[in-house]
């Protein structure tokens, strides 16, 4: 069911729980401060109780209720990246129940590069919300995407296609130093030269996975299995789907797909070729690998979800 900005605020208000576009990917959002709505959102996705959400705001009033302090380097990159695919980790107030952040001393904010869900947040405050998807899911792009996961359940206010495809950057500031969770659509590269320090980031496999709690879990997996395609002529085994990033004029078929490194589009693409490919029941994924020589913004981002696929 589609509704109006209006309708949304309503909804929110209310205690609901309202699928919003951003840039990045399509949220599940509720009122961040009303704890019995953001209790609906850890049920219709069946999130575990300890993967912390990330709150979105559409100004700076909200962003000092629900940090107790913003260190110059928050600074800094919220001048450079806001509104944008920045999610900034800090030490949070009292104010922010328990449930959002599963309990820890800081929370996740972010303010989302989407007009609507923008004009949205000025009437409702700052609204809590994770990817709109079932848990384990690939993470929705498009409100079909929504529907497909929750059906007629969650009103969706569309807002077109996501133009980035791929969540956020996740940096953690609380600390002091510069820890990156989850690479995303800002880079290391463009955060350490905006703070003029240096970038770490956080090994999934090492220490500071408990830091970031959802990395701990299986994510962006679609039904298909997911290979790294290891080879540049694939012989064609039914039921394959194909994603190419560069060209390969000599193969054709309704399975290849091909982005002539147009890496861009691909990480908008990634998730609905994920959600087409089960769909058309195809068993396995190829995913053509990255060079060391290719070089885009987001192929580090694209890396680390496609690996996750495969996991
Ligand atoms: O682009 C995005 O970030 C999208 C859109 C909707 O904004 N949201 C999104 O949310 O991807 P979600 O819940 O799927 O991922 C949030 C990530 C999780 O890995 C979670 O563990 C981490 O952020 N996170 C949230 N709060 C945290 C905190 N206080 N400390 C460390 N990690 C946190
Ligand atoms: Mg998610």
């Amino acid at each position: 069911m589609n509704v109006s900005i209006e309708q949304a605020a309503d909804l929110i208000l209310t205690g609901n729980i309202v699928a919003i576009p951003t840039e990045t990917v399509y949220g599940l959002a509720a009122d961040a401060f009303n704890i019995q709505a953001v209790k609906k959102i850890f049920e219709a996705k069946g999130r575990p109780a300890d993967n912390p959400l990330i709150v979105h705001i559409s100004n700076m009033m909200q962003l000092k209720q629900l940090v107790s302090e913003i260190p110059d380097d928050a600074r800094l990159l919220i001048e450079k990246f806001w509104p944008g695919p920045l999610t900034i980790v800090l030490k949070k107030t009292a104010e922010v129940p328990d449930i959002v952040t599963a309990g820890l001393e800081t929370v996740a904010v972010r303010m989302p590069n989407h007009k609507i869900t923008l004009d949205l947040i000025e009437l409702t405050g700052p609204l809590t919300a994770p990817s709109a998807n079932i848990s384990g899911r690939p993470s929705p792009t498009k409100p079909e995407h929504v529907e497909e996961d929750f059906k007629s359940m969650i009103p969706v206010l569309d807002g077109g296609p996501s133009l980035i495809g791929i969540e956020s950057t996740v940096i953690d500031l609380s600390e002091g130093s510069l820890l990156i969770l989850r690479p995303g659509y800002v880079t290391f590269d463009s955060i350490g030269s905006v703070t003029g320090k240096v970038v770490t980031h956080a090994n999934p496999e090492g220490a500071s996975l408990l830091k970031s709690p959802g990395t701990r879990y299986t994510h962006y997996k679609p039904r298909a299995n997911v290979y790294w395609h290891n080879t540049s002529l694939p012989d064609q085994p039914a039921g394959s789907y194909f994603l190419f990033h560069t060209t390969q004029p000599e193969i054709t078929g309704k399975n290849f797909f091909f982005y002539n490194q147009d890496y861009a589009s691909l990480a908008r693409d990634l998730y609905d070729h994920f959600r087409t490919a089960d769909h058309l029941g195809y068993s396995q994924i190829f995913v053509e690998p990255f060079k060391n020589s290719e070089k885009h913004p987001i192929i580090p981002a694209l890396i680390d979800r496609i690996r996750r696929a495969i996991a």
